[in-house]
């Protein structure tokens, strides 16, 4: 993997959450690590900071109570929301459909982790968002402006948790790279 200048990035941020998915990834080399599947996201530009010249690139991810992915993005200070090409659909379907609470399901998806940067990301991505937790929040009911949004989404109340992370790296797969 190679890092890349966050300008010089093509992508559309509709269809890499929402049509390819991203692989959620979180851990450490001492503790292990765990991922999951995210459609629903956003990167952009957000708060500021003294040290940095520009609106500070981030990402947000919402992650339900129920995932056993959650208590990692509590542990951790650093996650990845990692992109893939469509040749990884079915790992990404794995890592979206069973629990890290019952296996090493990045060995299952037949994903390596590569533990860089204070954090994981499978080898196989082909773009990396290496991000530093800024702020959590659990959605909140008497929040919501548009109540069918809340009736659809969350007929048991079982808000998720939003985490914006600064993006501090950017890693992308270099052309016939089958690895790191
Ligand atoms: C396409 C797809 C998108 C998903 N998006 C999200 C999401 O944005 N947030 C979320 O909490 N769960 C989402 N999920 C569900 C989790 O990926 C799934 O429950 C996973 O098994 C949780 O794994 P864990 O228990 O190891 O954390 C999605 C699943 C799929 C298949």
């Amino acid at each position: 993997m190679k890092e890349i200048a966050i300008e010089d990035l093509t992508l559309n941020p509709f269809t890499v959450f929402g049509r390819d998915w991203m692989a959620l990834a979180v851990g450490n080399e001492q503790d292990g690590c765990n991922a999951m599947t995210v459609s629903w996201g956003q990167l952009g530009a957000l708060w500021e900071r003294s040290s940095h010249s520009n609106r500070l690139p981030t990402a947000v991810c919402y992650v339900r109570p129920s995932r056993y992915t959650k208590a990692w993005m509590e542990r951790e200070k650093m996650f990845t929301l990692c992109h893939f090409d469509g040749s990884h659909k079915k790992a990404l379907s794995y890592l979206g459909s069973h629990s890290g609470r019952d296996g090493d399901k990045l060995a299952a998806a037949g994903l390596t982790p590569v533990f860089e940067f204070g954090t994981v990301y499978p080898a196989e991505a082909d773009l990396v968002f290496i991000c530093h937790k800024l702020y959590s929040q659990d959605l909140e009911d008497a929040c919501f402006a548009d109540r069918e949004i809340v009736d659809f989404n969350y007929p048991e109340r079982d808000f998720h948790t939003m985490y914006i992370g600064e993006i501090v790296k950017v890693l992308k797969r270099e052309e016939n790279s089958n690895g790191r």
